[in-house]
């Protein structure tokens, strides 16, 4: 999972490939280079580190030319380091590559090449696919490239130059993503739209096995067969602006004060004007197909995994269908019984992590109708399923999911109220009272970003502990786990999620004086049990905070030692409410700790290895 942009024009090419890179940090970034056809040649300039050390390289001595291809890393084969940066070269230097993917096949490959007299430098996959082309390679760079895929198994997006052939790049996609910006004089490649969006706003989205040639005067789209292709220009018609910080510290501030708008732009159009049904038209499944469905699984990874957890309660509760959640990287290794009256809900915000992506295929290859819930129109995920709901939440940029997250669970109410009035599954009070429910939640949402200053504080006392917990029953559980993770993954403070039940077989042996707990206290019918979890804690010396439900905050503030309370809803929708406060308080305890937010360690923002 890299980043990788390219230019062809008339034009300096090593700002425009800088700026690309920019915005593609949020793949990868741990080293970063370019290539570029110069007066000397075909020239490398790459490091180890964030872009900003490349930056500094290139200062005092540019690479001036036209023509070149960038990338940015997030390594998978071989540790971070200069020598196994991108672009990769072959041993005549005449050759680069820019890839993002793994090539599966590669030491195979490698012993071949090694045999024939190729000599490597780094620990790379990605390397191999530079010698291979140079060794394909008799006068047609385009057919050395087809050559050199047909020999290569996994997933790839390409970029290459030969010094030989200074006027034309090559593009492959397989399995990675892939764009490529068509401009006037000048072409570009992306491994997404905003990578390109400043130069131009018509794009062509590559699919598997597709290939592009682009030289300064056009593109000419073909297979990887070398069988010539016509596609549709696809027009963006959003801002660069959007994907900015607009005047927040970090990425993920902006994204979560996002969220009442990311909530109302994925419901606009979706529920009737008089408030009494959701009809979302934009799925192509029947009414007799939603008749007909016997079970769902609902796959995904990470963030959107936890949104999953809190799909499967709304989609129980309104649609009384049984649902089962998997973790994608999983599915498809457990034999999932998947027959044709199973429904298949793959989440996942980029649309492009590849355990999702599998998992999808996996599901259609044995028959399952899949449904995606994603955020990224035109990415794979969107593009290969059934049908999609589009979470409508905007460039996500920060690793960690925020407005993403949040936009799935709209989804899934939305989703879960689509199959009520199919199958007459709920009264029609109860719908009306959801959906009332719901239209006052981007408020509410408001409402608690009003108080981050108090969230701020309570975060600076719990960042200097090396260990914490959070604890919830039924969907607060669901919404303890997508707690944990933020804190985990940005402000690298190790804590755990439990269903608070279930402490008392064995974990409760880690509460001590002073550990922080984490209570979610949302739901009305479980408060009194998940009290008497708080006791137990307590009684071990933990300091409890508790997220509960405005109604029975200040039966529960007797209990613990903080409250913060969320506004009143329906138990259902709480998840929606709760989790906002808790990805503050991670927020506010990365913050405390001098950690880079947005770009957290060893972490990259989408994930297309498997
Ligand atoms: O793009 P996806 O939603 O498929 O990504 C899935 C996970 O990689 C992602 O949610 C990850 O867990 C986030 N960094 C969590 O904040």
């Amino acid at each position: 999972m890299c980043g990788i942009v390219g230019y062809i024009g008339n034009r300096d090419s090593q700002g425009i490939l800088l700026e690309g890179l920019k915005k593609l940090e949020y793949r990868g970034y741990d080293s970063a280079g370019i290539a570029v056809f110069t007066s000397n040649g075909l020239e490398i300039k790459k490091s180890k580190g964030r872009l900003a050390v490349l930056e500094d390289k290139l200062k005092d001595d540019p690479l001036e030319g036209s023509v070149g291809i960038g990338h940015t890393r997030w390594a998978t084969h071989g540790k971070p380091s200069d020598v196994n940066s991108h672009p990769h070269t072959d041993n005549s230097s005449k050759f680069s590559v820019v890839h993002n993917g793994i090539v599966e096949n590669y030491l195979d490959l490698k012993d071949e090449l090694i045999a024939k007299g190729h000599v490597f430098v780094s620990e790379t996959d990605t390397e191999v696919i530079s010698h291979l082309v140079a060794d394909e390679y008799d006068g047609n760079i385009v057919e050395a490239v087809q050559r050199a895929v047909k020999r290569m198994r996994g997933a790839f997006a390409l970029g290459v130059l030969t010094e030989y052939e200074p006027e034309r790049l090559v593009a492959v996609r397989f399995a990675s993503p892939l764009v490529i910006g068509v401009g006037e004089g000048e072409n570009f490649i992306g491994s997404d739209i905003p990578a390109i969006l400043e130069h131009t706003r018509n794009v062509y989205i590559l699919n598997d096995g597709e290939m592009a040639v682009l030289t300064r005067g056009g593109v000419e789209l073909m297979t990887t067969d070398g069988e010539n292709i016509s596609k549709e220009i696809f027009h963006v018609d959003w801002d660069l602006v959007t994907a900015e910080k607009a005047g927040f510290d970090h990425f993920m501030l902006k994204e979560i004060h996002e969220q009442p708008k990311a909530y109302r732009d994925t419901m606009l159009g979706r529920i009737a004007d008089d408030g009494k049904s959701v009809n979302l038209k934009e799925l192509n499944m029947s009414d007799e197909y939603i008749r007909s469905i016997r079970k769902v699984h609902i796959v995904a990874c990470g963030t959107a995994y936890h949104a999953g957890l809190v799909g499967k309660s709304v989609i129980e509760s309104l649609a009384r269908i049984p649902v089962e959640n998997d973790v994608a990287s999983e599915y498809r290794y457990r034999s999932p019984i998947i027959t044709p009256d199973t429904l298949v809900i793959v989440v996942s915000q980029s649309g492009e992590t590849a355990d999702t992506l599998a998992a999808l295929r996996e599901a259609q290859k044995n028959g399952a109708r899949v449904l995606a819930i994603t955020n990224v129109v035109g990415s794979s995920v969107a593009r290969e399923a059934n049908d999609v709901i589009t979470t409508w939440a905007g460039p996500e940029i920060a690793v960690a999911s925020t407005k993403a997250y949040t936009s799935q669970l709209i989804a899934f109410y939305l989703f879960g109220l689509h199959l009520a009035r199919v199958l007459g599954s709920q009264e029609q009070s109860a719908v009306e009272e959801l959906i009332e429910g719901l239209h006052a939640l981007p408020e509410q949402v408001e409402s608690i970003l009003e108080q981050a200053p108090v969230l701020k504080q309570v975060a600076e006392s719990m960042a200097h502990h090396k260990s914490l917990f959070f604890i919830g029953r039924g969907v607060d559980y669901a919404v303890a786990q997508e707690g944990s993770l933020k804190l985990k993954e940005i402000s690298y403070i190790h804590s755990e999620a439990y269903a608070a039940g279930e402490l008392k077989h064995g974990t409760l042996a880690l509460i001590e004086e002073g550990v922080p707990v984490i209570s979610l206290v949302t739901q009305e019918a479980l408060y009194e049990k998940t009290l008497s979890n708080i006791k137990e804690v307590k009684a071990r010396g933990a300091h409890v905070l508790a997220i509960a439900n405005s109604g029975f905050e200040t039966e529960v503030a007797k209990s613990v030692d903080e409250i913060f309370a969320i506004p009143k809803t329906l138990p259902i929708l709480s998840p929606a409410l709760a989790v906002v406060p808790l990805q503050l308080l991670s927020y506010y305890a990365s913050l405390a700790l001098g950690h880079d937010v947005d770009k957290p360690r060893n972490l990259a923002k989408s994930v297309t290895v498997e």
